[in-house]
């Protein structure tokens, strides 16, 4: 059995609307039936486009967001069924850091102080004196300064807050971290660093990772396994090496096309596949195969009319294309432009696309999600609670989310009587 199993795992989250009675009149299908498979010891990468559900499901597995079906089952557990009071112990056995290492700090705090916090809610450390001796030991290991104990967040640089961040889930002695999008905020010299860190740190101590990114540069060395989501779900998911050697689904062909070759002979070369449109809402996903909309291989009738399973397609891929085989044999041709052309006149060419203006898709643009054209409307819809918990740890997070559960059931039951 693996340290952690994800089966079946579905997020959707209500939409309401109304003043008086809130009334669901949709979901956003934020995740919708992802299973996979993470390796103790080892680092499962999670890449797909902003709004795909990263975040969504990272938080899941620690039950910050209620998972509406599916199973989470770390170490032979299944948390989704766990009450929350035996789940606030497991919380300590599953660490996330942030993609904002400064919004994750509390500025008022020093370091020792946020370091501590978690460890006297775990219980771990018989008085403060032990929790510094430890404290002090894993800044060592991240880096840092023994002095930093006594200073604050904003005293540190982007890349030193990261690590305070990493140390932060480390005190915790953690089976598995989660890292979403560890490195974005950084500059790209101190991303490599930080990567580094994470990689000797799970080589000293044995950890287990799941990084979360937008960038397949990110993912690629530090994973494993790497999972490409699109709208929800996973679309493929393979050994890292056999991924970047050769990616299978329409999709993660046009990712993997967009990705910079160091070389610059072979970077002239590089054939990219542009995809027509726009990332469909989750609100309002496609039929069938969800990537039907934008797939430049996309067939009549079954693409549009039956969903995809992640299928084993050989050589350690797990695929949920219907064509995979006969894209690869090359016995299938393009039925769409994949050129230039996909993002000049895709209005022509895309078939049951919203009559959204064509753009250059998210996807394919530098890895920067602040300079994708869809980054401000797809932080338009989500809601303040799915943002980055601010100065606030899961455990704070989760804490609030408890305490607030009875009155969002209460809510549930008001809408079903008058609704
Ligand atoms: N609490 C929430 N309520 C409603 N919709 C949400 C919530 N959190 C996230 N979403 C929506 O779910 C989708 C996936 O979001 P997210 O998991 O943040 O994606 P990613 O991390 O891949 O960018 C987005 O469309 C987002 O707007
Ligand atoms: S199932 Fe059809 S639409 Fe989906 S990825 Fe495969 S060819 Fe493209
Ligand atoms: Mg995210």
């Amino acid at each position: 059995m693996s340290l952690l199993e994800l089966d079946g795992v579905k997020v959707h989250f209500p939409i309401k609307k109304g003043i008086l009675f809130d009334r669901t009149v949709g979901h956003v299908y934020a995740v919708d039936g992802v299973s996979l498979k993470v390796e103790a010891g080892e680092t499962y990468g999670l890449v797909g486009e902003s709004g795909c559900g990263k975040t969504t499901l990272g938080r899941s597995v620690l039950r910050l967001v209620d998972i509406t079906e599916g199973s989470v089952v770390l170490d032979g557990t299944d948390l989704a069924k766990l009450p929350s009071e035996e789940m606030r112990r497991f919380r300590r056995r599953l660490q996330m850091v942030f993609q904002d290492p400064l919004g994750s700090l509390n500025p008022r705090q020093n370091i020792e102080s946020i370091l501590s916090e978690g460890m006297v809610a775990h219980g771990i450390g018989k008085d403060q004196e032990e929790r510094r001796e430890k404290i002090k030991s894993i800044l060592d290991k991240v880096g840092l300064p023994s002095n930093a104990l006594s200073r604050y967040p904003h005293e540190f640089s982007g890349g030193q807050r990261q690590r305070i961040g990493i140390a932060r889930a480390l005190v915790l002695e953690p089976d598995v971290i989660i890292c979403d999008e560890p490195v974005s905020a950084l500059d790209v010299s101190v991303q490599a660093q930080v990567i580094n860190l994470l990689e000797e740190l799970q080589e000293e101590l044995g950890l287990t990772y799941v990084v979360i990114a937008h960038d397949l540069a990110v993912v690629r060395h530090i994973s494993d396994t790497i999972g490409v989501m699109y709208l929800g779900s996973l679309v493929e998911e393979a050994p890292s090496d056999a991924l970047y050697a050769e990616p299978k689904h329409p999709y993660t062909k046009a990712l993997m096309s967009a990705v910079p070759v160091p070389d610059p002979e072979v970077e002239d070369k590089r054939e990219r596949i542009l995809l027509t449109g726009d990332l469909p809402s989750p609100a309002n996903p496609p039929s069938g195969c969800r990537f039907h909309t934008r797939c430049p291989w996309a067939q009549a009738e079954r693409c549009a009319t039956e969903r995809p399973e992640l299928r084993d397609v050989g050589g350690g891929h797990r695929v949920a294309c219907h064509f995979a085989e006969e894209i690869e044999s090359g016995k299938l041709g393009l039925t769409r432009p994949t050129g230039i052309e996909a993002v000049t006149e895709s209005e022509d060419v895309v078939v049951e696309q919203a009559e959204d203006e064509a753009e250059v898709p998210a996807a394919l643009l530098p890895a920067d999600s602040t300079t994708k054209p869809d980054a401000a409307a797809v932080k338009d819809k989500v809601p303040a609670a799915a943002e980055t918990p601010g100065d606030r740890t899961a455990d704070a997070v989760a804490k609030d989310r408890d305490a607030a559960a009875p009155d969002a059931s209460g809510k549930e039951k008001e809408q079903d009587k008058t609704g």
